[in-house]
């Protein structure tokens, strides 16, 4: 679900919602309480809001501890600013465990403050304490955003590559 990027929907101007940087945010879990503020971000960032979609995701990697599905949000200022979704998958396309990341966004207010790098070290210390040592991820060839971001956090083209088809 590293979704394919939509433009983003020009919305009513809201406060900034990050910190200034070198101020202080936690990452930590995703509780059902920050559902709404992340089906908001996304809503923000795809133009598509998707309260089934959502819930789905939460009690598939949300609810329960486990050491291999993640599901962790930022918080500044009492609010929820970013998230990142993940799993370890063993052995797909022949590739011992690898830790996925499939969703990674940042509300537009609260960007370029480090929130972004934060989530994504959070959830890659949870794949190094679950065993695995590389990290992978999908992403749209003309969000040059996410692969900006991807590139700054040592991310390479790796050795697979996307195929697919229509199915009439
Ligand atoms: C990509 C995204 C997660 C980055 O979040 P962020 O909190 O702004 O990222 P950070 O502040 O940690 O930035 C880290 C680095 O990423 C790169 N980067 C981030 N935003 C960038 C931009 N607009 N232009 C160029 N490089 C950028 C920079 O190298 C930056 O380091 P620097 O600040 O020292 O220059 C955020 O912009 C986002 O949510 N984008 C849209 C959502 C999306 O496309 N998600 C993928 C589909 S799921």
């Amino acid at each position: 679900m590293t979704s394919a990027h939509a433009p983003e929907r020009a919305g009513e101007p809201r406060p900034r919602v990050c910190p200034e940087p070198g101020n202080a945010f936690e990452v930590r879990p995703a509780r059902r309480a920050d559902l709404d503020q992340v089906i908001a971000i996304d809503a923000t960032v795809t133009g598509i809001e998707k309260r089934k979609y959502w819930a789905s995701v939460y009690r598939r990697y949300g609810a329960g501890e486990s050491a291999e599905r993640h599901f962790l949000v930022a918080r500044a200022n009492a609010r929820v600013v970013g998230f990142v979704i993940g799993e370890v998958r063993d052995w797909e396309f022949g590739s011992p465990p690898c830790g996925w990341v499939f969703a990674i966004d940042v509300d537009p207010q609260a960007r370029l403050g480090g929130v972004g790098t934060q989530l994504l070290q959070a959830i890659s210390a949870r794949f190094r304490s679950a065993g695995v040592t590389k990290l992978r991820t999908m992403l749209a060839r003309d969000n040059t955003l996410i692969l900006s971001f991807f590139r700054s956090q040592g991310l390479m083209a790796g050795p697979l590559m996307s195929l697919e088809m229509d199915l009439d």
